[in-house]
């Protein structure tokens, strides 16, 4: 299998961790996230290049990580990850205008910023673009402002995929709830409902036989989990 160029943004926790921390020992792996660079140094595996962008500013995060790729001599990317994301818990009275623009700024604005930066680097890999959309996209309670940009970003996707053809394949995944630090971060308390949602280290490896398979959109959920274990741990080619 040959070695490949992969990029994750949102690789400092949960799903985007868990994916860096399993592509790195096979693959030339470029972690980004909104920490400092110094708050990540244990995360990663030593060959793991980290550059911070903070995507709640969209063009200034395009601009570090352009900086970032030419410092670390990147010169193409043949699989693009969009994974980094966050959210408002919160009933729908609470719910406000800037909520909604903090969410969209980050996963609605931010990934636009980062797919269309990354571009240039995806042709002339040939590469591959996957979005990490959720299956909130439907809608869910207490979520609107980030099922929203969910839902904005499926559109982005199909939007990218006619665009982009021919030049650089471009994929969505809806994954389910996984048992991550999102939830807390972003205000929701869930109880022992945690328990029963799908481990980080399984969604990275559905994501990775995902990508694999290339086909889109795709909903990465409970169902795709019991029903998949025969794909768990396929490897991108
Ligand atoms: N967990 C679920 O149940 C679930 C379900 C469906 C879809 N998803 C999707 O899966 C993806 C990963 O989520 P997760 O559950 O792994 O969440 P997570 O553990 O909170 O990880 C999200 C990542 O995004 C980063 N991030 C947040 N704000 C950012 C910003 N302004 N700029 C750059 N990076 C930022 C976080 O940084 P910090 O480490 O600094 O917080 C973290 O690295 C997201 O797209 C999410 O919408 C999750």
């Amino acid at each position: 299998m040959a070695r490949r160029t992969i990029l994750v943004t949102g690789a400092t926790d949960g799903i985007g961790l868990a994916l860096v921390r399993r592509l790195a020992g096979r693959h030339d792996v470029i972690a980004t996230g909104r920490r400092e660079p110094g708050k990540v140094r244990d995360l990663f595996p030593e060959s793991v290049h980290y550059v911070r962008a903070d995507q709640s500013d969209p063009k200034a995060a395009a601009q570090a990580l352009g900086r970032g790729l030419l410092e670390h001599n990147v010169t193409k990317l043949d699989h693009v990850v969009l994974n980094a994301a966050t959210g408002h818990a919160s009933v729908p009275q609470d719910e406000t205008p800037d909520t909604l623009r903090d969410t969209l700024d980050v996963n609605l604005a931010g990934t636009l910023a980062m797919a269309h930066i990354l571009y240039s680097w995806l042709r002339r890999g040939n590469g591959q673009l996957t979005l990490i959309g959720s299956t909130a996209r439907k809608g869910a309670p207490q979520f609107a402002c980030y099922a929203a940009s969910k839902a904005g970003l499926h559109g982005l996707a199909r939007a990218l995929e006619e665009e982009w053809r021919g030049t650089v394949r471009v994929v969505i995944l809806h994954p389910g709830p996984t048992m991550t630090g999102m939830q807390e971060k972003v205000g929701l308390k869930l109880g022992w409902a945690h328990k029963w949602f799908i481990r980080p280290d399984d969604m990275a490896a559905m994501i990775e036989a995902a990508i694999r398979a290339g086909k889109t959109p795709r909903t990465l959920s409970f169902v795709q989990y019991l029903s998949g274990a025969a794909v768990l741990g396929r490897t991108i080619r």
